[in-house]
């Protein structure tokens, strides 16, 4: 058994919300793309039609492999339903994201949607906020945001691909992945940097709609 099935054994319920011509904002990453998949044969199986706003080329392509219709951000007026993952989530529904770079289009999404469906794996559930915060960040302003986000107590790195080249947005700006510990007020510390000139967005989400805790032994848990 493995987190794959965990999906597997929620979506029948997670799917349930999608409703004929939604306008559906697809998370990028590991979990998006397992709900993707399903959604996928979920919508053949029932006859309907939705369209959705991928949040990064990754997700696109799932979309596009499995069938289902794409709409530009610029086309719509609201999101119905969003399905997304999660990098780290606290007990009271803060999550980190951000792991795959899409924040700042994850970000769009969830702010416009009536309902944000968060699906993580069970590692990703904290007591309270720990990981590397990510940052994205103006190219102009990678010196400058470090210095600030210094000075709110941030260690700031730049984000590297594997053979060292930087790390560039589908926006085409950087990820500066900050540590700050142990976050005790996620939701201040969000305040702060994204105050910093040249900063694009910051990867600290508030409470979503529902989350699912999957689980590696197959099976799920509603924690909202
Ligand atoms: C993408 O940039 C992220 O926000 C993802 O939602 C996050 O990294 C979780 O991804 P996985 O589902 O692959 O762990």
């Amino acid at each position: 058994m493995t987190v794959d099935d965990a999906i597997k054994a929620l979506s029948p319920q997670a799917l349930k919300m999608v409703k004929n011509n939604y306008i559906i904002g697809l998370g990028s990453g590991r979990a998006a793309t397992a709900i993707v998949k399903l959604l996928s044969s979920y919508l053949k199986k029932n006859h309907l039609t939705v369209k959705a706003i991928p949040t990064s080329l990754q997700i696109k392509m799932e979309a596009e492999k499995g069938g289902i219709s794409i709409i530009e951000p610029d086309q719509i007026n609201h999101v119905d339903l969003v399905f997304d993952g999660a990098d780290q989530i606290d007990t009271k529904g803060n999550m980190i994201k951000g792991g795959g770079g899409a924040l700042l289009r994850e970000k769009i999404l969830i702010s416009m949607a009536k309902k944000v469906v968060i699906i993580a794996d069970e590692s990703k559930f904290v007591k309270q906020l720990d990981r590397s915060v990510p940052v994205e960040v103006h190219q102009f302003a990678r010196n400058t945001a470090t210095i600030q986000i210094k000075k709110h107590g941030g260690r700031p790195h730049i984000r590297l691909l594997e053979r060292g080249y930087p790390y560039v947005t589908e926006n085409g700006n950087i990820i500066l992945d900050c540590e700050f510990g142990k976050i005790s007020n996620p939701k201040k510390l969000a305040a702060k940097i994204i105050a910093i000139p040249g900063v694009i967005e910051v990867g600290i989400f508030s409470k979503p709609d529902m989350i699912y805790k999957a689980k590696e032994n197959g099976k799920f848990e509603i924690l909202r």
